[in-house]
């Protein structure tokens, strides 16, 4: 997609857009939540968000390093705003994370995928561990990005470019 720019959110109110966008998809889309979607991990985050025109929020994926372990990275809250869907947006905020990641020298990177949207993180290298587990009703896989292969892997795999 050419109209598309990742950027680390650096201001209070791009994380509230990011946190708006969430809540939309993950509470009134998909029920997942009753009320909120954010939580504890929120606090010490960091949002990426992908923006069209410089200023039209289309997506927003958080990354946090493991409170107890160091080195270890969790992505999460994935989400894409409904209209701008199967455009390549969410293929765009997974590699950004990951190269966020490779900039902070993370060890590992892990998420917790909806098992719907686990074949889309496969075709960019991560890997399943273990069996799939219910959050919140939502069956969920634990996965691992490939720190180390994944340039490579992303080059060979580019999806096309649509607008
Ligand atoms: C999952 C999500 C972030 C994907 O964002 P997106 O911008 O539509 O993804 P992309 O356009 O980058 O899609 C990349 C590829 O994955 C496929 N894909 C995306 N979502 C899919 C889904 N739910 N089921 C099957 N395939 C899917 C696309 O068809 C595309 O494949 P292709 O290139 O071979 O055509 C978006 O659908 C979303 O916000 N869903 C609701 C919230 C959610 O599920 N978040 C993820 C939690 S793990």
């Amino acid at each position: 997609m050419r109209n598309c720019e990742i950027r680390l959110a650096l201001s209070a109110g791009e994380i509230q857009m990011a946190l708006r966008l969430r809540r939309e998809v993950f509470v009134a889309e998909q029920g997942m939540f009753e009320q909120s979607d954010a939580d504890d991990h929120d606090s010490s985050s960091l949002f990426l968000n992908a923006w069209r025109s410089g200023s039209i929020l289309m997506g927003t994926v958080r990354c946090y390093s493991d409170p107890h372990e160091e080195g270890i990275w969790w992505g999460g809250r994935l989400a894409v705003v409904e209209k701008y869907r199967l455009r390549g947006v969410g293929v765009y905020l997974i590699e950004a994370a990951v190269e966020e990641m490779k900039r902070r020298g993370a060890k590992r990177f892990f998420a917790k995928v909806q098992k719907q949207n686990v074949k889309l993180f496969e075709k960019l290298g991560w890997q399943a561990s273990g069996d799939a587990f219910m959050i919140e009703e939502h069956p969920h896989q634990l996965m691992e990005a490939d720190l180390h292969v994944h340039d490579e892997q992303a080059r060979k795999r580019r999806l096309p470019v649509r607008n």
